[in-house]
């Protein structure tokens, strides 16, 4: 029998090198993968020569993200439009430099680590809350200085303070453009006079310029429970006993700063608009929150004892996958993935926009119900899910990630009703964001 190839694959017509589906996808990237999947579950396209792929099955999904992780690679443009302000961390290496600085900073994200974080987590989300007036509110700012307030306290054990709108302008200002250049074949150098070039070298100073004081002003904490940053200093490789270099121990904060506030800013976005939306999902997680907090500041502890809370998280990342596309890989070798030889070379694109709305794995998908994520609910193909990504290279701070989202969310619920319309339109930058930002009504609970 002969075995099928990439060439054998569906998948629509290349016209033009095809540039016209290029243009398409920087138009609307997520519309453009979904008409890729009306070719199937494995489906191929061209674009200037390179070799893609399409996976829309979880299984095929996971034989290609956890089976064949050895045979794959990040798709080069994300680290090279991200390399100025990255450097060589974690979200970057690949290799033997990855395996050693995976294996070492896993320690400091375990989620007994992370649960000791918990109270610099809860302190600054009650920091910035105690500032919201009720009334209109827009959420995007809220949410950013949350998240960002967060990440430095647990990082460097101080709070963010008045940097933030200028950081969190500058994040902005860095995940357009890098969205912007990961469609073109190369990135022409930063210092060149280009539209969009100056303020990105401008959000880069300031965001080297805000980190690089931190850490220089940083004191080792001493208590039980040192910050981040102490971790990072503290880390020895369990095999070789090296400690990470000044350099990597930079890269690692900037990438903890960068990842980490944006994604968990997002998802909380679109949690509090479908709440807005669905006031009875609402008042049943706000219920829960008020019965097993009885009015306390919400702990690690307590996060087994609110699933309800959880699963609106969780369901809220399921519609609205803060990572929701990109993770694309290429294959520094030929496999075979079910039943299809793909040479090496070939790119593969992971959408979780897509697994994560497709009937066959999720019942009427378009619909809020947190009850799919409640023990006892009906199971969940594995692959179909992955807002965290998949396989060895899965998100190093979803505990962390969860665990800062659920005491943020609990806090907003003792405090306050949200209310507003249906979700807004979803526009694709590095993370999916509300198009035009989200403003909802915010009442005080009295
Ligand atoms: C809701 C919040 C978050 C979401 C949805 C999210 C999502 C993801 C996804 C999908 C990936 C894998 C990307 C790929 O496979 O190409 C990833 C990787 C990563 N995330 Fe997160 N993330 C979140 C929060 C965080 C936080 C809070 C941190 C750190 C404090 C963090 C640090 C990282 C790092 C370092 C990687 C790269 C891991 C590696 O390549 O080995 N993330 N994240």
């Amino acid at each position: 029998m002969t075995q099928l190839t990439w060439n054998d694959l569906p998948g629509p017509t290349t016209r033009w090198l095809g540039l016209p589906t290029l243009f398409a996808l920087r138009r609307d990237y997520l519309a453009g993968i979904v008409r890729q999947q009306r070719h199937g579950d494995l489906v191929r396209q061209r674009i200037l020569g390179e070799r893609i792929v399409d996976v829309f099955d979880p299984e095929l999904l996971r034989a290609l993200m956890v089976e064949h992780a050895d045979a794959l690679q990040r798709w080069e443009r994300g680290p090279e439009v991200f390399a100025g302000l990255m450097g060589q961390s974690v979200l970057v290496t690949e290799g033997a430099t990855w395996q050693r600085q995976r294996r070492m900073l896993m320690q400091a994200f375990t989620p007994k680590r992370v649960a000791s974080y918990a109270a610099l987590m809860a302190e600054a989300a009650m920091a910035g809350l105690d500032r919201v007036t009720p009334g209109e509110v827009v959420l995007d700012h809220l949410y950013s200085h949350l998240t960002m307030d967060v990440i430095s306290r647990t990082l460097f054990s101080s709070p963010i303070g008045d940097d933030t709108a200028a950081a969190a302008d500058a994040v902005q200002v860095l995940s357009a453009t890098a969205l912007a250049e990961m469609f073109w074949p190369m990135t022409l150098p930063d210092w060149l006079p280009l539209p969009g070039k100056a303020a990105k070298r401008r959000a880069q100073r300031l965001l080297h310029g805000l980190l690089a004081a931190r850490i220089q002003g940083h004191l080792p904490s001493t208590g039980a429970h040192p910050d981040l940053l102490s971790m990072l200093k503290a880390l020895r490789d369990e095999a070789t006993g090296e400690a990470l270099s000044a350099q990597e121990v930079y890269d690692q904060c900037m990438v903890s700063f960068q990842a980490g506030h944006e994604t968990s800013a997002t998802a909380l976005l679109w949690w509090s608009a479908l709440l807005a939306a669905n006031p009875e999902v609402q008042a049943r997680a706000r219920a829960e929150v008020d019965t097993q907090l009885a009015g306390h500041t919400p702990t690690a502890a307590h996060v087994d004892s609110l699933p309800f809370l959880t699963a609106t998280l969780k369901e809220a990342m399921r519609l609205y996958p803060p990572v929701a596309a990109l993770m694309t890989r290429r294959l520094t070798r030929e496999i075979t993935l079910g039943g299809v030889r793909l040479p090496a070379r070939t790119l593969v694109r992971v959408t979780p926009w897509q697994l994560h709305r497709d009937p066959r794995w999720w019942q009427e998908p378009q619909a809020f119900r947190p009850e799919r994520f409640m023990p006892g609910a009906a199971e969940i193909p594995r692959g179909a899910y992955i807002p965290f990504g998949l396989g060895p290279r899965v998100c190093l701070g979803q505990h962390f990630a969860m665990l800062e989202m659920m005491l943020i969310a609990a806090l907003v619920l003792q405090r306050f009703t949200l209310a507003g319309a249906e979700p807004p339109l979803p526009r694709m930058g590095v993370t999916l964001r509300p198009a035009h930002g989200l403003r909802l009504r915010l009442t005080a609970r009295p």
